[in-house]
């Protein structure tokens, strides 16, 4: 049985994948990062831990400064690990993410310490690094390999984006399934030789051509082989994490408008709209959510109100539906407009206020109303015929 049998289902291109990245790296791969290894020179596993933890969620170009400085100050795992905590986070200071260095100083405290058996130093297997503080798989490999000149596979998001691309992998990478596919494509492609250069070309290429926008596919090494561009698919692939299903809810705001004035009520200050005037709501018994409630209910829950607030109600009609989306939850809103004429010189309750339509020291124009609210108004006011329209052609 032939070694390449035993791999995976790979897709197809998948066997000239390490080849094509390893020459593009060594032609057109970043060379002079302050944390590689110079030809013929040492490897330090400190530095490329170093690197490689600062170099999560953060680019390459914000990363050299303050990787620079920060080994000025810490220039081995012994004084990184002797110094108090305050400056490790002085010299992590607006690179974010400062759990990174609290378990970075916590690493170096852990290899260090007599009792813990690293005698000072990191191991070299990917699976040990791994159990480190601060430390993932993906990072893990990354430190072994550049750092000891291990064989190990890396698959960070940038990765997950060249693969889903490359071989047309659909589904969230986030996701438990398509991860495991990916690290077994990721085992299955790794080279035999020049692991280095093969694992750097990765995060080159998705840094650098196989960008989230904007793909230079013209300059890159899988061109040929690319299921997402031989589909015209780079917008489509990864596929993005799946949206969650928003919670939809009905409410009925009833607007009693006198011709001059419409009732509105201050809402308590916590929920959705805390604190602005919004017309009172009918909501229908029992239906959590609320639901759409027919004419007689809400006649029914227009005649009450009016009477409550000292009016006679003339007229119910439906304005316009409108839909407003907030972060969690999207809202139909099936406003009522509720003409009604004041029988008896009742002042508002507290909470309760009439605002007049224009003249008054607090309009429509000027009070604090939720921008659904204020939409549905300036809508009513453009209708012709109705009181709210005469009221706002001023
Ligand atoms: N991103 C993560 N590790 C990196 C490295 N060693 N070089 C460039 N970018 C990286």
């Amino acid at each position: 049985m032939s070694g390449r049998s035993t791999l995976p289902a790979l897709p197809e291109g998948a066997g000239s994948f390490a080849g094509r990245l390893i020459a593009w790296q060594k032609r057109h791969g970043r060379h002079d990062l302050p944390w590689q290894q110079r030809p013929g020179g040492e490897r330090d596993p400190y530095r490329v831990w170093l690197s490689e933890i600062m170099l999560q969620q953060t680019q390459v170009a914000t990363v050299i400064p303050y990787y620079r400085r920060f080994l000025e100050r810490f220039p081995t795992l012994a004084a990184l690990a002797a110094a108090p905590q305050g400056d490790v986070l002085e010299h992590w200071a607006g690179l974010g993410y400062y759990a990174r260095a609290r378990n970075l100083h916590r690493c170096a405290q852990t290899l260090v310490a007599e009792d813990a058996g690293y005698g000072g130093n990191f191991p070299r297997q990917p699976e040990r690094i791994a159990e480190l503080p601060g430390i993932g798989r993906s990072t893990a490999a990354a430190i072994a390999v550049f750092g000891f000149g291990e064989r190990a596979a890396i698959l960070d998001g940038n990765v997950k984006r060249v693969f889903a691309r490359c071989f047309g992998i659909e589904g969230f990478p986030g996701s438990q399934p398509v991860e495991k596919r990916m690290w077994a494509i990721a085992e299955a492609l790794l080279p035999q030789t020049d692991v280095d250069a093969y694992t750097q070309g990765l995060m080159d290429l998705g840094a650098t051509v196989c960008t989230r926008a904007n793909p230079r596919c013209a300059d890159c090494p899988m061109a040929a082989i690319c299921v997402a561009r031989d589909a015209a698919r780079q917008d489509e692939l990864p596929t993005p994490k799946p949206r969650k299903a928003v919670p939809e809810r009905c409410a009925t705001p009833l607007f009693l408008d006198d011709g001059e004035s419409v009732l509105l009520e201050r809402r308590p200050p916590t929920g959705i709209w805390g604190g602005l005037l919004a017309p009172p709501e009918v909501v229908a018994a029992g239906v959590a959510g609320g639901a759409d409630l027919g004419s007689q209910q809400i006649a029914a829950a227009a005649e009450a109100l009016a009477r409550r607030h000292g009016c006679r109600l003339l007229s119910v009609e439906a304005l316009p539906p409108l839909t407003h989306a907030f972060t969690h939850f999207r809202l139909h809103l099936n406003p009522q407009r509720c003409r009604v004429e004041r029988i008896a010189s009742v002042a508002a309750e507290p909470g309760w206020e009439w605002i007049a339509w224009r003249d008054g020291t607090t309009t429509v124009a000027s009070a604090a109303l939720p921008a659904p609210i204020r939409k549905i108004l300036a809508e009513a006011a453009r209708q012709p015929g109705l009181i709210l329209g005469r009221v706002s052609e001023a």
